[in-house]
């Protein structure tokens, strides 16, 4: 603790974090964070908390797979579990949350650091491990320990700033990018603003996408002979880069944030490229992606979350950097009838607000492309020479999607994500399929398509 800390030191430094040093946590300190949480106001001071602490190892690795918790607690030396008497939802989650705020507030000044975390898994599977009474509601986990030097050093999440939440007597305007999977609907400025704050949910550089081992592959091999200098259009989570050959690269990326991110995402997954990288933020004004000589650029499974007139817009502007004889290389999913089928069932599913499913993380809208449409467009941007094909019919990440459905269900409907891998019979059906289906070119029926267009 460190006795010079204010309160408004307290309130501004406090940040999630994620990963933690090796250090335990003295139990007499976990005890004085929780007696600060029950200084919280409550409904009629009912007080009707309970804190479960957890630090046993057996116990965490019971919640990952048996409840489906997130498997960041077994990273966490304690793990407190926050009930609220359930009589009143309301009330349970009122009364809970502020005692939350004030684990937090207290964890920061004691020097440790707190992840609230409501990826905690099956309700059910949690009271059943811990011996929680029915007529408890659990509000969320909260992770306690000493950060470790990357979670240190890491930088606020950005907020954004009061006026676009302060109403003065009434409720007045508010900002709100549309929340649908069609990027239509979105704009540049919807598309950056929401990629502003939502990029950064979780760790800086933490890879975002849902994508195949033989997505993969498919980008290593489509790469393999590029020539540089290159520029990649849209890196955000940076996951592919360490796919493409060495060479000088360039990224842009549409905010300042996601640009720090696919820093971060290098730094952390491929970071011999680094001296080779560098990065700006899409000018929309600018008639070209970047002032330098560019032999090839590449736009990896992005197109599918791009508004049209952006989509467009970058076509154009990449036609005017590419140097001549220069290529554009893009490899999208394409809506196959396999994907077709997939999303429509997602859509009537869950409901038309794609924050529903992970599909939106972070980048926002999501629709698979239409080769002869997306042709269309390359065309009127200038390029003549236009060649694309298709590969994989059963759409490969439908391997990663049965993992997901695994945790969806395990979890009770609360997460996709921080998944234990499940084997099943399904699972191993389906990694067979895919490995018989293999690279075979498909044409129009392949769920991914690979454009090459030649300048
Ligand atoms: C109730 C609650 C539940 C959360 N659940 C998770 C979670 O399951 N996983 C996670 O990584 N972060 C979780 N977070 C952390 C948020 O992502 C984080 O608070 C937010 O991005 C703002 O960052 P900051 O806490 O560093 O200021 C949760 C936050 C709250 C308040």
């Amino acid at each position: 603790m460190d006795p010079q800390k204010t309160f408004l030191d307290v309130v501004r430094n406090r940040k999630s974090i994620r990963s933690f040093g090796p250090d335990g946590v003295d139990p007499s300190v976990v005890r004085r964070i929780l007696e600060l949480a029950t200084n919280a106001p409550t409904n009629c001071n009912q007080q009707a908390w309970n804190f479960i602490v957890v630090t046993d190892a057996a116990t965490k690795e019971r919640l990952v797979t048996e409840a489906a918790s997130n498997t960041n607690i077994r990273r966490a030396p304690v793990v407190v579990v926050v009930t609220y008497d359930g009589w009143n939802f309301k009330e349970a989650i009122q009364g809970a949350s502020l005692a939350v705020g004030h684990m937090l507030l207290a964890a920061e000044y004691y020097g440790l650091g707190a992840l609230p975390m409501n990826s905690y898994g099956a309700d059910s599977g949690v009271k059943y491990i811990l011996g929680i009474p029915d007529t408890e509601r659990i509000c969320c986990f909260v992770l306690l320990g000493y950060p470790d030097t990357r979670a240190e050093k890491a930088t606020k999440v950005p907020r954004k700033p009061l006026a676009e939440a302060l109403h003065e007597g009434a409720f007045g305007h508010s900002r709100r990018p549309p929340f649908v999977y069609d990027p239509d609907r979105w704009t540049l400025e919807t598309l950056r603003y929401h990629q502003r704050y939502y990029c950064r949910k979780t760790s800086l550089g933490k890879e975002m996408d849902i994508m195949s081992g033989h997505e993969r592959v498919l980008v290593k091999r489509e790469l393999s002979g590029m020539r540089f200098p290159a520029l990649d259009l849209c890196s955000y989570d940076g996951s592919f880069i360490r796919e493409f050959p060495h060479g000088p690269l360039h990224t842009v990326d549409l905010t300042e944030e996601t640009a720090a991110y696919t820093l971060a995402a290098v730094e952390q997954q491929a970071p011999h490229t680094l001296p080779l990288l560098t990065n700006t933020v899409y000018d929309e004004h600018a008639p070209r992606l970047f002032p330098g000589a560019v032999q090839t650029v590449t736009m990896i499974y992005r197109l599918e979350r791009l508004p049209s007139d952006v989509r467009k817009a970058l076509f154009t502007k990449t036609y005017a950097t590419l140097e001549r004889g220069g290529e554009l290389i893009i490899i999208a999913r394409h809506a196959n009838v396999f994907l077709k089928i997939f999303f429509t069932a997602v859509k009537w599913y869950f409901g038309p607000d794609v924050r529903t499913t992970g599909i939106y993380a972070f980048f926002g809208p999501y629709r698979p492309i239409r080769i002869f449409q997306t042709v269309g467009e390359l065309r009127r941007a200038g390029f003549s020479t236009i060649a694309w094909s298709g590969y994989f019919p059963i759409p490969t990440f439908y391997e990663q999607v049965c993992q997901m459905f695994l945790q969806y269900r395990k979890s009770e409907g609360s997460s996709y994500l921080h998944r234990e891998i499940r084997s099943t019979v399904i699972s191993r059906l389906l990694s067979r399929l895919l490995a018989f289906q293999g690279f075979l070119r498909a044409g129009v029926c392949g769920s991914v398509v690979v454009i090459r267009c030649k300048k």
